[in-house]
């Protein structure tokens, strides 16, 4: 089987077929593969039905596993499992905690950046997927930053930013943070622009984990931060996932945003799985 990858927008994303990734994949097809990712930051794969373990090999393929976050029901597995159903099979109430919480994800928004090393990719498999909504959007930030005016680069060159994950938790519901993960994961700084390791091309590193910039006046920093994620999550520079079942989306951390869409939570179930790649070191101003 060969591997093939065709583009999905001018800008980024792509399926890939060629790959069925409940197997041990050959060196050559998974480097096709991990080059696509470099080029093309959203891949996508159809007809992955995988078991946890097969995801937890096929993504460790890209590097180690981050943990899943405190707190949440995935704690001591590498999974994020995203799901309204109940243990019993209903649908969870669209009002519990954790719904909340999942609403975070409505957020344009990249996985783990308040994290002092954040992640790579995500491997994202799509298990039960309502007949309407429920969308996963993705914006390449790599595309926004070509496209702004060279004096804006000059101003964002060498600029940090600060991520903090109790600012997304708290905009569905305040408070609700534990003290236990607030000391897990205390606010961290990152470059607003880094450039990608392998073909060098920079990107703007922003989402809605982030508090402000470093150094700047609170009102000019939320401005600043606002403009730039409206601009990068312009209709040119979106792609809009939707999915089928058994769907494996591969995106890149560094230079994507991605938000689920809303569905009728009390009707219809959905059900999506994610392992995330560990970032190797701390960020670096492009
Ligand atoms: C995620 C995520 C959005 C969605 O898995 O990291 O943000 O589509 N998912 O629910
Ligand atoms: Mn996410």
């Amino acid at each position: 089987m060969a591997v093939t990858v065709r583009p999905l927008t001018p800008e980024f994303a792509a399926e890939v077929s060629g790959i069925d990734a409940r197997h041990s994949i050959p060196d050559a097809d998974f480097a096709v593969l991990r080059a696509a990712f470099e080029e093309h930051s959203v891949l996508v794969l159809h007809g992955q039905r995988l078991s946890d373990d097969e995801q937890v090999a096929f993504s460790e393929r890209f590097g180690p596993l981050e943990d899943s976050l405190v707190g949440t029901r995935g704690e001591g597995s590498y999974f994020a499992k995203l799901s309204n159903i109940a243990d019993d099979g209903g649908l969870v109430d669209p009002g519990a905690q954790k719904m909340l919480f999942s609403k975070a994800n409505e957020f344009w928004h990249t996985d783990s950046s308040f994290k002092p090393w954040p992640p790579s990719a995500s491997i994202l498999i799509g298990r039960v997927i309502p007949p309407e909504g429920g969308e996963t959007e993705f914006c390449s930030m790599r595309a926004a930053h070509a496209a702004l005016p060279a004096a804006i680069k000059a101003r964002l060159a060498g600029l940090w930013a600060e991520h903090d994950l109790s600012r997304t938790r708290d905009m569905v519901a305040p408070g609700a943070m534990t003290a236990e993960q607030r000391k897990v994961y205390p606010p961290v700084r990152h470059a607003v622009v880094r450039a990608n390791p392998v073909n060098g091309r920079k990107t703007l590193y922003l989402g809605a984990h982030v508090t402000r910039i470093v150094g700047m006046e609170e009102r000019e920093s939320r401005a600043l931060i606002d403009e730039l994620i409206a601009f990068g999550t312009g209709e040119r520079f979106v792609y809009r996932h939707h999915w089928t079942q058994d769907d494996m989306l591969i995106w890149d951390n560094r230079c994507v945003l991605h938000r689920g869409r809303p569905w009728d939570r009390a009707r219809y179930a959905r059900s999506i799985q994610r392992t995330t790649v560990a970032g190797l070191g701390p960020t670096e101003a492009a």
